[in-house]
């Protein structure tokens, strides 16, 4: 097969240089945008009399009949062919002949490529968008039926404030809010057209570069050639956004492993997410969780690999680049079923809401709350802080609680204490009393599901 560029060549590639410079095996996926973008700049070339009206629609409309092929499998991909695009020229002009050798008139495969990734990456941003809205929209479920399910609120994994599940669950779906947010902001910069930009210098021929990013759905158009080819910053930004993503996904995963321990017994995983052992009976295992969590190592790595590719390139193009799609394409391709997988698990997971109460009500997570009622009586509060701190002491050495003790053994630590404490410190009221903006109070928290569902209906 005669390479598309052959001209200036005597010799072939060898075999093997074909197999290792050949992307076909990964960009194929973006076949699609490929031909999208090429009967864009087609019906454009037309329209500026750069080819003929003629010329561009029965290139377009060829194009269109290779895409439905494509769809229904009737077309092999050629990897001596290099990559997508030389892919698609090539069967163009085996189908229309000199016709089709018109359709790279003012294109370089470099903006080419660079057009076909910001497309495909527009259209999976989406689709992960609307997964996390998925995952958001069932989070605030979870919480609406945990609004009373009292359980200890942690910090360095010892149990420190109670909380709710509600509250907890909805900590994540602001994490999740602003994943979403980073996602719209990386759509932003990636939705800029940079056909035109030539192989670096742009063309010499008069491109109506707006008409083919109107065409296209792009929002504006790149404004340095230089830049057009060689930016990947929407990529990387893409790897963050997702990084980032999948380190909260892997978080809550975390939390998800230790609560359906026997150690903790929060919550119990349903059969369809989880797996048993082959050796010993007894064992359910959060195996998805722990397969989220241990993914979320590979799409940071993506995110590494491309920004130690892209580091010590100088400009314009350089084929180092054609190393991004790869990773790009693994990452999404790794949200995409971490999330409806994690999504699904939680929606059926069960909320051991007696055994988080139990242990909301252990750990002195009411210490604090019994400080401010000192306070309130006039303490000040560095020495509230050191009363409790005594008395827990003194629970922790004789074995009980703060809620088990005497009012003479609270009197005999101070004075101050009176028949009133024991309710100011039920777990239940140290959750009501947190009734302000953020915090864990039903009443605050309804509100936070209401807020939650007007944002993603907005979406
Ligand atoms: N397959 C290449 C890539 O993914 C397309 C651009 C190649 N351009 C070139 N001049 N070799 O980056």
């Amino acid at each position: 097969m005669s390479k598309l560029w052959g001209g200036r060549f005597t010799g072939e590639t060898d075999s093997f240089t074909d197999h290792f410079h050949s992307s076909i095996s990964f960009d194929r996926r973006m076949y699609k945008e490929d031909i999208t973008g090429s009967i864009a700049h087609s019906a454009m070339l037309g329209a500026q009399g750069i080819i003929s009206e003629s010329d561009a629609e029965l290139i377009g409309r060829t194009l269109k009949e290779i895409l439905e092929d494509i769809e229904n499998g009737k077309i092999e991909f050629d990897e001596k062919a290099e990559d997508i695009h030389m892919n698609i020229e090539t069967i163009l002009i085996e189908r229309i002949g000199d016709v089709g050798k018109r359709l790279h008139t003012g294109r370089s495969r470099n903006d080419q490529v660079a057009l076909d990734i910001r497309m495909y990456i527009k259209k999976e941003i989406t689709a992960i968008q609307s997964l996390i809205t998925e995952l958001c929209k069932s989070l605030n479920n979870t919480a609406k039926e945990n609004t009373d399910t009292i359980m200890p609120g942690y910090t360095h994994l010892q149990r420190a404030q109670p909380i709710t599940f509600a509250h907890h669950v909805l900590a994540y779906v602001e994490m999740f809010k602003r994943d979403y947010e980073r996602l719209s902001d990386t759509y932003k910069r990636t939705n800029i057209m940079p056909l035109g930009s030539g192989a670096l210098a742009a063309t010499t021929y008069p491109l109506d570069r707006e008409m083919v990013a109107k065409a296209l759905g792009f929002d504006s158009i790149t404004l340095n050639s230089l830049d057009g080819v060689s930016d990947r910053d929407f990529c990387i930004e893409l790897l963050n956004a997702l990084s980032i993503l999948m380190m909260h996904l892997s978080r809550f995963c975390e939390e998800i492993i230790l609560w359906s321990s026997h150690e903790f017994k929060f919550i119990e995983l349903d059969d369809a997410y989880s797996t048993g052992s082959s050796i010993m009976p007894q064992k359910k295992n959060p195996d998805m969780a722990e397969l989220i969590r241990g993914k979320t190592g590979r799409v940071y790595g993506y995110l590494i690999g491309l920004l130690t590719t892209m580091k010590g390139l100088p400009l314009a193009y350089n084929k180092d680049m054609q190393e991004d799609k790869e990773g790009v394409f693994a990452a999404i391709d790794t949200v995409k079923m971490c999330l409806p997988v994690f999504t699904n698990m939680v929606k059926t997971i069960k909320v051991r809401k007696n055994n988080m109460y139990e242990a909301a009500k252990g750990g002195f997570t009411n210490a604090t709350d019994a400080a401010d009622w000192l306070v309130k009586q006039g303490v000040p509060f560095r020495d509230a802080h050191a009363i409790i701190g005594k008395l827990v002491l003194y629970c922790i050495n004789n074995d009980t609680n703060l809620d088990d003790l005497s009012i003479e053994e609270y009197k005999k630590i101070s004075p101050v204490f009176d028949e009133s404490v024991y309710d100011a410190i039920k777990v239940e009221k140290c959750v009501e009393a947190r009734n302000v903006p953020g915090g864990p109070s039903k009443e605050y928290i309804e509100k936070l599901i209401l807020i939650n569902e007007k944002y993603f209906a907005s979406l």
